[in-house]
């Protein structure tokens, strides 16, 4: 006998299906929401008539399993996603579970930003530090896993990169065949090597990101794909680990904010559900404000956020943090919940802003990708709002490993990544802070006194400044 573990409910009009319905299109057919995964533990869901509420162990049980997996063997344990697998039990079969290791990733406090910005404590949870670079790893194990459960044998998506990069190296690990879609000339090369070297079929489309969900979402009604974007709700169920694994590395303090970029809206959503189950089952007592921050140039969520009526519009989305350049972005009701649910707020940063986040948080020697360094951008607005007071305790999420995009980073200590027009609206406090962080290579002849006279008037250089 098969037991149901799972529900779907849809977020938008309440409608549940069940977690066994085996399709790829993860719309309700009502009033096309997007669905949540609801467990009979889960918040306002009806309790059977009689038996027990749910066979879940106290908190203080999860709590000491959880730890105690840390020390095992087995695969699954290993898995900072399937070590939490009590509170995400979307597998019927523990053996279909494809795992790479992901999560269990760091936790490093960044004194210098914090002390740039104004506050006392400030910490980056480092999801770029997962097998394939970046956050998506989490979510794909759970994805691919009901994938491989169910028994489809291709998988696709559309991407900024890193999706497609989590993706192709799952299925290849699971023996499935994929298909990444991504926008032509518009993701970082890294990226895209990666989804060629773990064998999945590269499909660059004349189009932008969007046009690439356009396609996809039309090509999964003729062809038997499992679709893996992140309207696919088992994507969020991984992604809510991050969650579990900082209060865990907190000693189940619960910090005041956490602060994450914004691109399809599903990371801020999956993070928020994460808090809100643990907060509903007792192993917290309140929950942390979730903000989202977007890049000027691909922003719809902060005009959403700022727009009296409320009213949600696509925009042509341009900038240079790629894996965030989303103009309609799927998730952003479920994003927008999460932060009117929890107090959070939404901003937006400029190209020079991320730029120079970026530098800051990679001179601390930790580095990510750029759309990763909105949210330190970000943050300084947060401050500077009032929103973040200086006591309380922030943790950036760090989406993408620095080397993700090393041109990025490559254009900016070069001087090459900004126009001379965006270069002029820097203010001039900003203008000192990058040139002390900007890094460009020397090129010298092989000479040792040549050598050391660079080195000379390199210090004499660094100590003026
Ligand atoms: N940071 C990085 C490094 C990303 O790759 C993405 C999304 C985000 C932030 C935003 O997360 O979409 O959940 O709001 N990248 C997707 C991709 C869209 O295809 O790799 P989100």
């Amino acid at each position: 006998m098969k037991v149901v573990t799972h529900n779907l409910r849809c977020t938008e009009c309440g409608t549940v299906i069940s977690g066994d319905a085996v399709n790829s299109i993860f719309r309700c057919p009502q009033c096309n929401g997007l669905y949540d995964v609801i467990y009979p533990w889960s918040a306002n869901v009806a309790r059977p008539a009689s038996g027990p509420e749910h066979n879940l162990p106290n908190a203080s049980a999860l709590r000491w399993l959880w730890q105690e997996r840390r020390t095992s063997t087995m695969p699954i344990d290993q898995s900072g996603v399937w070590r939490f697998r009590d509170l995400l039990p979307i597998v019927s079969n523990p053996d279909k579970v494809v795992t790479l290791r992901e999560g269990n990733t760091p936790l490093y406090d960044l004194p210098r930003c914090a002390k740039a910005v104004g506050i006392d404590w400030l910490l980056a949870k480092h999801q770029g530090m997962n097998p394939t670079g970046s956050f998506k790893d989490t979510g794909m194990t759970a994805a691919l896993s009901v994938a491989a459960d169910r028994g489809f044998e291709w998988v696709a998506c559309a991407s900024t990169g890193n999706t497609s990069a989590a993706m192709a190296a799952y299925a290849a690990r699971a023996g499935l065949r994929s298909i990444v879609f991504i926008p032509e000339g518009k993701i970082a090369w890294g990226k895209l090597s990666q989804s060629m070297d773990y064998g999945a079929l590269t499909i660059q489309l004349k189009t932008d990101f969007d046009g690439c969900v356009r396609i996809l979402t039309e090509l999964v009604t003729r062809f038997p794909i499992y679709l893996l974007n992140s309207v696919n709700p088992y994507r969020l169920e991984g992604q809510k680990t991050p969650a579990f694994e900082i209060l865990e590395q907190l000693e189940w303090q619960v910090p005041e904010h956490i602060v994450v970029p914004g691109g399809n809206l599903a990371n801020g959503a999956a993070l928020g559900k994460g808090f809100n189950e643990m907060h509903h089952l007792g192993l917290i007592s309140r929950v942390p404000k979730i903000s989202i921050i977007q890049a000027e140039g691909a922003n719809p969520l902060y005009r959403w956020f700022m727009d009296s009526n409320r009213i949600m519009r696509p925009v042509k989305a341009d900038t240079r943090a790629t894996a965030i350049r989303i103009g309609n972005p799927a998730s952003w009701r479920k994003a927008a919940n999460v932060i009117d649910a929890m107090g959070g707020w939404c901003e937006q940063v400029s190209e020079q802003e991320i730029a120079l986040a970026k530098a800051q948080i990679g001179a601390e020697g930790v580095g990510c990708e750029p759309a990763s360094a909105v949210t330190f951008a970000g943050l300084k607005k947060l401050v500077a709002l009032g929103k973040v007071k200086p006591e309380e305790r922030v943790v950036l999420i760090l989406t993408g490993h620095t080397l993700k995009d090393s041109q990025y980073t490559i254009d900016y200590h070069r001087g090459e990544l900004l126009t001379e027009e965006e270069n002029a609206q820097i203010s001039s406090a900003d203008q000192i802070l990058h040139a002390s962080l900007r890094k460009p290579p020397v090129v010298l002849d092989a000479d040792p006194d040549v050598v050391l006279h660079a080195l000379e008037s390199h210090m004499k250089m660094t100590q003026t400044v």
